[in-house]
């Protein structure tokens, strides 16, 4: 059974969000666990009982008043149930620390929410062959800090969110991998990997085949219910 993670992003307008809560109720989904992950505004239109709802983000403050946050209680009474957390547009155009990361990964374990942490490198950075050296880092710096039940981690090379390139089958094998063994090693458990970056109708084949991917993080094609139809089938 594998995860397919639909990240809807800032992509569609109430009408379109609105048909798309529809049309998915005819998915087959006998053999994946679709997590949808909509815009925060549409999340009440997505009440069907045979997928999960995820979250794009999580607010830090979770006691304080502010003005404009979404919190983890609030996101748990509608009944959210995975969060996003460190998405790469987010650190880079959001300005996302790793001290927010941590504020907001603990934030969502005490509202029983479970983590989708996603790390990648950028293009110069797996150049350098620093892509293990990158996501190491990213990894230890967050959950150094936390104890989570349930590690998802989403490896989606930064040079591959929305461009159409996605990395070869042997990197993507060989980065699932490194992650599990080190999830394994720092914390004794066992993690699930997921990969995002250009994944759509055409390439899930050979990704599904992918060793040690235990499911997909899914921008794009996301949106678009005949293409989601094709990639979980
Ligand atoms: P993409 O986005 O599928 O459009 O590359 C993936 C993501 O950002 O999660």
């Amino acid at each position: 059974m594998k995860y397919y993670v639909l990240n809807h992003k800032n992509k569609m307008t109430y009408d379109e969000a609105l048909k798309f809560s529809e049309a998915v109720l005819d998915l087959d989904l006998s053999n994946s666990k679709l997590i949808i992950v909509p815009s925060a505004l549409y999340l009440p239109l997505f009440t069907g009982v045979h997928y999960y709802l995820g979250s794009q983000d999580i607010s830090s403050f979770e006691e304080k008043t502010v003005t404009g946050e979404i919190t983890g209680k609030q996101l748990k009474s509608l009944g959210v149930n995975y969060v996003i957390i460190g998405h790469s547009e987010r650190r880079e155009y959001c300005n996302e620390t790793d001290y927010s990361l941590i504020t907001k990964i603990n934030n969502a374990i005490i509202n029983d929410l479970k983590v989708i942490y996603c790390v990648g490198e950028t293009l110069e950075e797996r150049k350098l062959n620093k892509t293990f050296y990158k996501l190491e880092k990213q990894i230890a710096r967050v959950f150094n800090k936390i104890k989570s039940a349930e590690i998802i981690i989403a490896y989606e090379p930064i040079w591959a969110i929305g461009t159409g390139l996605t990395p070869d089958m042997n990197q993507i094998q060989e980065v699932s991998s490194f992650i599990k063994k080190l999830v394994k090693d720092y914390y004794g458990k066992k993690a699930i990997v997921l990969y995002g970056g250009s994944v759509n109708e055409t390439n899930i084949e050979s990704l599904k085949a992918v060793e040690n991917v235990d499911g997909f993080l899914i921008g794009g094609a996301s949106v678009d219910v005949q293409k989601v139809a094709k990639i979980i089938k």
